[in-house]
């Protein structure tokens, strides 16, 4: 599972908001899988998993303001606009490296990697401290809307497509062919359009998390 932020950028106050990258931390939430002795949750609070994480728990970057990391635990509570969320770009994680923990909901994780779009756009999935080397350095094959149902986030703005990616080819990537993004919370953007800020020529960052499924 990740929880991070998506980045976006206005061209103009008419302008549709484009998606110019993402960062997460990623956990092993495979220990929480339904049917796991001891350590499963029921099938309902593992399809909440995303949800849970993106209210109740600070977003794992370090961010330029950091006070919005949060949590944000309401939509009411949610007080910082989209470019307050933006992260230190030279420094986005957290070094060192910490396991989730949601005690409220007792529920942990261990640190599993970090997810970012390298100098080239692509979407990029570093395991490799935790596994002993897995990468992946893909491309989207293929995209579908989240159902109507999902959380759709801090600014109640959707949450961002479900995903496959496949690998692009670049010889990057190590152990890993497909990743699929799905069950997201939150991430799409506001429009460019809404009042009150300037968005223009500005990073807009939007809180979401999602679990992402690897393949090898
Ligand atoms: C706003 O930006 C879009 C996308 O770059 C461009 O097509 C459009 O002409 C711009 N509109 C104005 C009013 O500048
Ligand atoms: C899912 O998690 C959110 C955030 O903690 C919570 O507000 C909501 O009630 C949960 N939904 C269900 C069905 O458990
Ligand atoms: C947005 O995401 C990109 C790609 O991962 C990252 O390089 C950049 O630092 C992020 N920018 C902000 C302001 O968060
Ligand atoms: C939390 O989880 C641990 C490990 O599964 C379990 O031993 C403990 O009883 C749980 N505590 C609560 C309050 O559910």
């Amino acid at each position: 599972m990740g929880h991070g932020i998506q980045n976006y950028t206005c061209a103009n106050t008419s302008a549709t908001a484009v998606n110019v990258g993402a960062l997460a931390v990623l956990y092993d939430v495979t220990p929480l899988y339904p049917g796991t002795a001891d350590t499963g949750l029921s099938a309902d609070a593992f399809d909440n998993l995303t949800s849970t994480l993106l209210w109740d728990h600070a977003i794992p970057l370090n961010l330029a303001q950091q006070q919005a990391a949060g949590p944000a635990l309401s939509r009411a509570a949610v007080t910082y606009t989209e470019s307050q969320y933006q992260a230190v770009a030279a420094s986005p994680f957290p070094s060192p490296a910490t396991d989730l923990a949601i005690t409220t909901q007792n529920i942990t994780a261990k640190y599993l990697g970090h997810h970012y779009f390298d100098s080239s756009s692509a979407p990029t999935f570093d395991l490799s401290a935790s596994t002993g080397g897995l990468f992946f350095s893909g491309a989207k094959i293929g995209d579908v809307k989240a159902p109507t149902a999902a959380d759709k986030g801090l600014f109640e703005t959707n949450a961002v497509d479900w995903l496959e990616l496949g690998d692009n080819s670049r010889g990057l990537s190590n152990g890993v062919v497909n990743v699929y993004r799905v069950v997201t919370a939150g991430g799409a953007a506001e429009a460019c359009s809404v009042s009150g800020a300037n968005k223009a020529g500005e990073y807009l960052s939007v809180p979401y998390t999602a679990q992402y499924w690897f393949y090898g």
